[in-house]
């Protein structure tokens, strides 16, 4: 969706106008050649009538205005302009274009003023209106056949001073790259597995390397043979579909290879379970068990496509894990990459299995600073549901690094603990390790499985398997994938540049 900043004059078509409106900014002080005196009189009576409508979060439409350009009007609170929040702002704009796109809206306005950047500069606040509408608009109607024909055609800022266009104007192209990118992760994860396959998954990451000019390596099953990566090809060999092991480089730093971060992914296509099955219940929803296999590869779109000085290697493994005849069963052990064998007490928990290849992996090709980024628990979603992403780490500066991020992102992560007297939990009779840590603390167990093999490299695992999906339409986020945590991750790309933090 593209949005361009305008001035009054340049407006050609009617449509609908969002007009945000503070609390203790009264409707007079709206800049005047935007909003004229009988508009400006219309909403004042209206907000006589509807008492609360400025109270943040609220949205009412007002129809039928006799204005020559605005015939519908949305009128959206931000409360107290000393309590403003960029997270509601967010939210309350996707939202509020929502509902103007199902009124059939084609063309929409959203009105500027420059108490809406007290807070923030105008550059970020471009990136938040093209971001929140970018994403709040999204749907996933790939597999539908009725085409929906309710759809906005142009979305205009309009703004007077002509001085702020070339801020705004970079704004609203970061936040388009940032969304276009979200927006991706949500399509890689929407997909279903019979389409979105380990095959197709590396397809995708080749083309968007190709348009990106990433260097991009996919590794077969023969290779992973020869490297002995024991761990995805023991989760790999009960499906059909061969295992890919994907590599993506983008290099923004050339002279500075230190300034590196390496981003891992769960890219399990279909997860059923395997010979320890799953209930038949949502196991659909396990279509989406690549989620972080497709942030990490979306990730790097934006960072390369924003041109950021850091480096970034992406590797997403992806396979399906599934039952059969070949499949691994509870009680086979395996060696891993790195030559630590592990029992599979439950093939059900095949992530850190996986995982723990490529992370192993990553370490021996030199990076550093690793992040994986997995729908790994049911834990997690017991521990901290729907709307915050668990964090784990071995280096508390750069887990902060990370939180810190997530904190202007809005993207919500908490840390929860990896105690050394956990392992008690994980450890096997037979092998050096088993793969699951029992019925407590289970999103700290499957974490600290995949710690054992990050050599000396700092260290995050981010577990969204509560974060990944949404299953309502709320705010920025619609029902499906969210493309969490795509936006933080970029964020501390931005923030690690230049080592600068
Ligand atoms: N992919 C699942 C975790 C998951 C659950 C993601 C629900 C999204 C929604 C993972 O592979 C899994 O099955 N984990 C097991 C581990 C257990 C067997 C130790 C779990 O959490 O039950
Ligand atoms: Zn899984
Ligand atoms: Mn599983």
């Amino acid at each position: 969706m593209n949005i361009k900043v305008i001035n009054t004059t340049q407006v050609k078509k009617t449509g609908a106008i969002i007009i945000p409106l503070f609390q203790d900014i009264p409707i007079s002080e709206l800049p005047e050649n935007i909003i004229d005196k009988n508009l400006k009189n219309h909403i004042a009576s209206s907000i006589k009538e509807m008492i609360d409508c400025r109270i943040a979060g609220k949205i009412n439409i007002l129809h039928a205005i006799s204005h020559k350009n605005y015939k519908t009007i949305l009128l959206l609170g931000l409360g107290n302009s000393s309590k403003f929040s960029i997270d509601q702002f967010r939210s309350n704009i996707a939202e509020s274009t929502r509902k103007l796109r199902d009124l059939d809206i084609k063309n929409l306005y959203l009105l500027s003023y420059k108490n809406l950047y007290n807070n923030y500069s105008i550059k970020e606040f471009g990136q938040l209106i093209s971001e929140s509408i970018n994403l709040g608009l999204y749907e996933f109607n790939k597999y539908k056949t009725q085409i929906k024909d309710k759809y906005i055609e142009s979305i205009f800022i309009i703004e007077e001073n002509q001085n702020y266009y070339n801020e705004m104007n970079q704004g609203i192209t970061n936040g388009q790259i940032i969304s276009d990118s979200v927006n991706l992760c949500r399509n890689l994860v929407n997909e279903p597995s019979n389409y979105m396959t380990p095959t197709q998954l590396a397809e995708e990451a080749t083309k968007i390397s190709i348009d990106n000019n990433l260097s991009i390596n996919v590794l077969d099953t023969l290779d992973m043979k020869k490297l002995g990566m024991g761990a995805i090809l023991g989760v790999a060999q009960g499906s059909n579909q061969p295992p890919k092991f994907i590599i993506m480089d983008y290099r923004g730093d050339p002279k500075n290879k230190s300034n590196k971060i390496g981003l891992v992914g769960k890219g399990i296509t279909f997860d059923s379970g395997g010979i320890s099955i799953k209930p038949s219940k949502n196991m659909g929803d396990m279509k989406g068990d690549m989620a972080g296999a497709a942030a990490v590869i979306s990730s790097i779109q934006a960072i390369s496509k924003l041109k950021l000085k850091i480096n970034v290697t992406s590797i997403v493994v992806a396979t399906e894990n599934m039952p059969g005849s070949k499949a691994q069963k509870p009680g086979d052990v395996i060696k891993t990459f790195n030559g630590k064998t592990i029992e599979i007490d439950n093939t059900d928990a095949e992530g850190r299995l996986i995982l723990a290849d490529a992370v192993a992996y990553a370490n021996s090709i030199g990076i550093k600073k690793i992040i994986d980024i997995a729908t790994l628990t049911g834990a997690i979603r017991v521990a901290l549901g729907n709307i915050c992403t668990g964090a784990f780490g071995n280096n508390a500066r750069f887990t902060s690094q990370l939180i810190n991020a997530s904190k202007e992102t809005g993207e919500y992560i908490w840390e929860l603990p990896i105690y050394n007297e956990y392992k008690n939990q994980y450890k096997s009779d037979i092998a050096d390790i088993k793969n699951t840590g029992g019925m407590y603390a289970g999103a700290t167990t499957g974490a600290m499985i995949i710690g054992e093999f990050v050599g000396n490299s700092s260290w995050i695992h981010l577990d969204i398997a509560g974060t990944s999906t949404s299953t309502i339409n709320n705010g920025h986020n619609v029902k499906g994938s969210t493309g969490v945590p795509v936006r933080t991750i970029i964020k501390l790309a931005q923030k690690l540049q230049n080592n600068k933090i």
